[in-house]
Parts: structure tokens; C-alpha cells; sequence
């Protein structure tokens, strides 16, 4: 469903601020993968989501999506077919909206011939439908302005915002990183189930390395824009995160040897 082929990112190049975010990145994603990504601050994450949006471009490489060259296609095209959710609650739904109309606007986009459509009553059941299924008791406050709701509640919203028309692709930054730990685990079991029932193509960014290993059917992990590991569902399931944890440290351990042996070799032969 995804491609990367050879993608290279370098933010500010030539300048004292350039930044190596991704190096020769190489990725395949199934459809119907759920990947759940892990790595240290600034490792690229991120990013790796951005170009896959296409909020900005790689420097050199290919992106393809369902077979499709996207590598040069506009964010709000790729818009249509991928849905994103971010780390804060209060950036994906319109506060001053009802429930109900944060909704229309999720339906009808996707390239929808006609956009503006009308709440008729047969919509406001299925939306009911779908907002009993979040498990919020928001079913019965469809006009309530969303900007009302808990930090959950309306992460909530907006993941099933994100799903309502079984996007091609579904991205998740960290969204559960800035709610409390009862709603964080609510919308991480939501998670879980809107995209095993809608068969979804997920990639979701956590810095929880149990959530990484609980979810999804793989994980990436990424230090310094490189994907330096790959780990299966078989792997993932005897892992513990003492081990993923043992995976970082020797990364560093061998970073921290190789910069020592430079540091000395420099001293004598320099
Ligand atoms: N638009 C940008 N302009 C300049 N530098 C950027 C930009 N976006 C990201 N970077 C840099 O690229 C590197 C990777 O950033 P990215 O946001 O992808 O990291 P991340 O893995 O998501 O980190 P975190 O866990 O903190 O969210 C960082 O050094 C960051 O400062
Ligand atoms: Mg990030």
C-alpha cells in the first residue's frame, strides 16, 4: 500500500543548521499492515509521516501509495486518501462545531462530489451509530460543541473523524501522548478496534514501547533517520520491552565505542 524507495531527507542543507532527518529509507507497507513505530526524539519519525502526507518533499526517492507515483502530489490531494491524527486532542475537530457537523465535514470530504450536504436524518442516525460505538456516552450530545468535550472525548471524535470514510491510509503522531493514562488506554483500545474492523492500513508513532509491542502486526524502530530495525509479529511477540530498551542502549554503546576509538586514534596520529 506504501512504497519508499530511497528516500533522503536533509533539512537546511549547507547551512549550520542541517539536519540529516532521514537517510536512505526503504519501506514497504502491506495493506491492511498495522506499524506501529518507536525511536528516540528527533530520530526522524515524524518526518517520515510528513512525506508520506506530503506536507513537504523528499530530496531524493519515491513515494508510492496503492501503486501510485505520490512522490510530487499536493498534501491536500493525498488528503483525500490519507487521514492523519496528531499528538494534541485539540487540533483535529472545529470547536465551535457540534459533534454532528465535525462529522459532516469528515463525510464529505474525501473528494466527495457534493460537498455541501445537508445533515438529513438518516445521516444523523448513522452518525449516531457511529459515535455509540465510540463508548464515550456521546451519543446523545451530537449538538454539543465539540470544544465541550474532555481531551479524550474528542481525540476520540477525531480518530473516528479519521476513519468515518475508510481512508487508504491511516497515520497516528503520537495520539494518545498528551491525554491522561485512562483516556490514552480508552483510545488506544478504539484504535485498535477501528482499524481491525475496517481493515485499515495504520502507522502509528509511540513512545511507549508496550504499546509498540502490544499493537500492530509490526514495528519500526528508527534512530537518527535510519530504520535500523524491522521486527515481525512472530519477534513482537517475545519481546519485552527490557529488550527493545536493550536494542537502544546497544546502539549507543556501539556509537559511544566508535567515537572513543576515533577520539584516541585522533589523539596519537593527529
Ligand atoms: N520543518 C523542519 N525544519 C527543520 N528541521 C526539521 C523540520 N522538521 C523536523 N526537523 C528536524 O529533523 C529531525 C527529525 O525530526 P522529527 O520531528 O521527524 O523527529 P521525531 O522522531 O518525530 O521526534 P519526536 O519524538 O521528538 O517527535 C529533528 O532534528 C528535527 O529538528
Ligand atoms: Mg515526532
Amino acid at each position: 500500500m506504501i512504497q519508499l524507495s530511497n528516500i533522503n531527507k536533509i533539512f537546511n542543507p549547507g547551512t549550520v543548521n542541517e539536519v540529516k532527518a532521514l537517510t536512505n529509507i526503504n519501506l514497504e507497507v502491506n495493506n491492511g499492515d498495522f506499524v506501529t513505530i518507536i525511536g528516540t526524539n528527533g530520530s526522524g519519525k515524524t518526518t517520515l509521516l510528513n512525506l508520506i502526507t506530503g506536507s513537504f518533499f523528499p530530496d531524493t526517492g519515491i513515494i508510492s501509495i496503492d501503486g501510485k507515483n505520490v512522490t510530487r502530489e499536493k498534501d491536500y490531494k493525498r488528503a483525500r486518501y490519507i487521514s492523519r491524527v496528531f499528538q494534541n486532542p485539540y487540533s483535529g475537530s472545529a470547536p465551535k462545531m457540534t459533534i454532528a457537523e465535525n462529522l459532516l465535514i469528515a463525510y464529505t470530504r474525501n473528494g466527495h462530489r457534493n460537498p455541501v450536504i445537508s445533515l438529513t436524518s438518516k445521516l444523523r442516525n448513522y452518525f449516531r451509530e457511529q459515535v455509540a460505538m465510540l463508548e464515550m456516552q456521546l451519543e446523545d450530545r451530537l449538538d454539543n460543541v465539540v470544544g465541550m468535550l474532555s481531551g479524550g472525548q474528542r481525540q476520540a471524535v477525531t480518530l473516528l473523524m479519521a476513519v468515518l470514510k475508510s481512508p487508504k491510509v491511516l497515520l497516528l503522531d503520537e495520539h494518545t501522548a498528551a491525554l491522561d493514562p485512562k483516556s490514552a488506554a480508552q483510545v488506544i483500545s478504539l484504535t485498535k478496534r477501528m482499524i481491525e474492523e475496517k481493515n485499515l492500513t495504520a502507522i502509528m508513532i509511540t513512545h511507549s514501547m508496550q504499546q509498540a509491542l502490544d499493537l500492530g502486526n509490526r514495528t519500526l524502530m528508527l534512530y537518527k533517520g535510519e530504520i535500523i530495525d524491522d521486527i515481525s509479529a512472530n519477534e513482537k511477540r517475545r519481546l519485552t520491552v527490557d529488550d527493545l530498551l536493550g536494542k537502544f542502549s546497544d546502539l549507543r554503546k556501539r556509537e559511544k565505542l566508535t567515537e572513543d576509538v576515533l577520539t584516541k586514534l585522533k589523539s596519537e596520529y593527529i
